[in-house]
């Protein structure tokens, strides 16, 4: 073979746009996280090489450009979440990828298109994806990245909540705890483009104003602390706020017993996370006299139970459309490369919270 023919035949192999991976003859080679035990996320996942197959008949591979670590991740990998992956497995939930290489019956996605994994447990930590056509969705590229990446867990969370327990009108007031977690920071903006009215619990700390000033440029109609909760009149004084319908609970213990105190007759509470670990309690008369509804919410559940339902996709246009149109960011983040996953874990688990970011690794490099 002449130096040229065979120069190009690398230059077909080795091609410039897949930068941090290789494309080999038989599929692509990249890294994935992996752990094939429960435990501590930093002592049970590593970083290992692997080859993604070429696509098949129905399939896609995906570069991943960048995936989240959520709470749900890590309680995942320590084997404390319902949902209990087979070993080895790939950590990860949600993330933003893009084509590289479509199965002999893909007419419908095309390589350069940007899509979401539509399917949660697959495993998303790692640098390329093979996917069944069926379980991406395709993306407009104006779509940011942060928000893409993050766009299957606590939007859609967030939506779901607002939408599918009171029918809330503009003018409406709902409560929520853990106000500045990604999902609250989705259920501030949705609200606001819906013109519903939120009062937002956050824990206190010595950079409050500053949190709460970002809430309130989120759309929040109020940020209060957990102790303020206890003593505030703002749903006393007359024509100020009507008292809430809904109360979106992701803390438990206390901190979700004074929200209940303050929650219309009728009105619902909805549980969706405990990240204080305490337990819910609920006093008799709130269900008796008040006649409150305790729900809880799981949107793993939800996507399964809707996987081709009309209601998930007019759900994801409807986000999708307030996003390009800027009523809903990303939340406040930060993105590490792939390769400093440990610092990304390990931050995202101290004891003592007070984070203020989401960790998103990030593949491009
Ligand atoms: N059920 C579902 O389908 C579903 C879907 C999405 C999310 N979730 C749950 O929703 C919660 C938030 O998720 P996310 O991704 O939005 O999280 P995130 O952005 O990482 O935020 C975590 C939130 O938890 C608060 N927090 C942490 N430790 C706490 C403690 N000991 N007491 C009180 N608050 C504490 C943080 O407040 P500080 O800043 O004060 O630490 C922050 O507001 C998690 O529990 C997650 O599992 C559930």
């Amino acid at each position: 073979m002449s130096s040229t023919a065979s120069k190009k035949i690398f230059s077909l192999l080795f091609s410039s746009q897949l930068s941090n991976s290789i494309r080999l003859m038989s599929g692509f080679s990249g890294h994935k996280l992996v752990y094939s035990e429960f435990g501590e996320p930093i002592k049970v996942i590593h970083k290992e090489e692997c080859i993604t197959e070429a696509p098949k008949n129905n399939d896609v591979v995906v570069k991943m450009i960048a995936a989240p670590i959520n709470p749900a991740d890590i309680n995942t990998i320590q084997g404390k979440y319902p949902v209990k992956p087979k070993f080895p497995a790939v950590a990860g939930n949600e993330g933003v990828g893009e084509i590289v290489s479509i199965g002999p019956n893909v007419t419908e996605l095309k390589v350069g298109d940007r899509v979401i994994p539509l399917q949660s447990g697959l495993g998303t930590w790692r640098t390329h994806m093979s996917l069944s056509k069926e379980d991406v969705l395709k993306i407009p590229k104006e779509l940011g990245i942060i928000e893409a990446a993050t766009l299957t867990v606590n939007p859609c969370t967030a939506y779901r909540m607002l939408k599918d327990f009171e029918s809330l009108k503009p003018g409406d007031t709902i409560i929520q705890n853990g106000a500045n977690s990604a999902c609250g920071q989705n259920v501030i903006q949705i609200c606001r483009a819906w013109g519903v009215r939120t009062v937002n619990i956050v824990r206190n700390r010595q950079n409050l104003t500053e949190l709460s000033d970002y809430l309130k440029n989120l759309g929040a109609t109020h940020v209060l602390t957990e102790e303020e909760l206890r003593t505030t009149s703002i749903f006393k004084k007359s024509g100020d706020l009507s008292k809430p319908k809904l109360a979106l609970n992701c803390v438990g213990g206390q901190n979700a017993l004074e929200m209940l105190r303050h929650l219309d007759n009728n009105g619902s509470m909805v549980t969706y996370g405990g990240m204080s670990r305490e337990p819910v309690i609920i006093p008799t008369s709130a269900l008796i006299f008040k006649n409150l509804k305790i729900k809880g919410f799981w949107m793993t559940r939800w996507s399964k139970d809707n996987a081709s339902s009309i209601d998930r996709f007019e759900m994801f246009e409807e986000l999708i459309s307030m996003m390009t149109n800027n009523e809903l960011r990303g939340p406040s983040h930060k993105m590490v490369d792939f390769d400093n996953f440990k610092e990304a874990i390990m931050n995202t688990m101290t004891v003592k919270g007070m984070i203020g970011k989401k960790y998103i690794l990030s593949f491009s490099n």
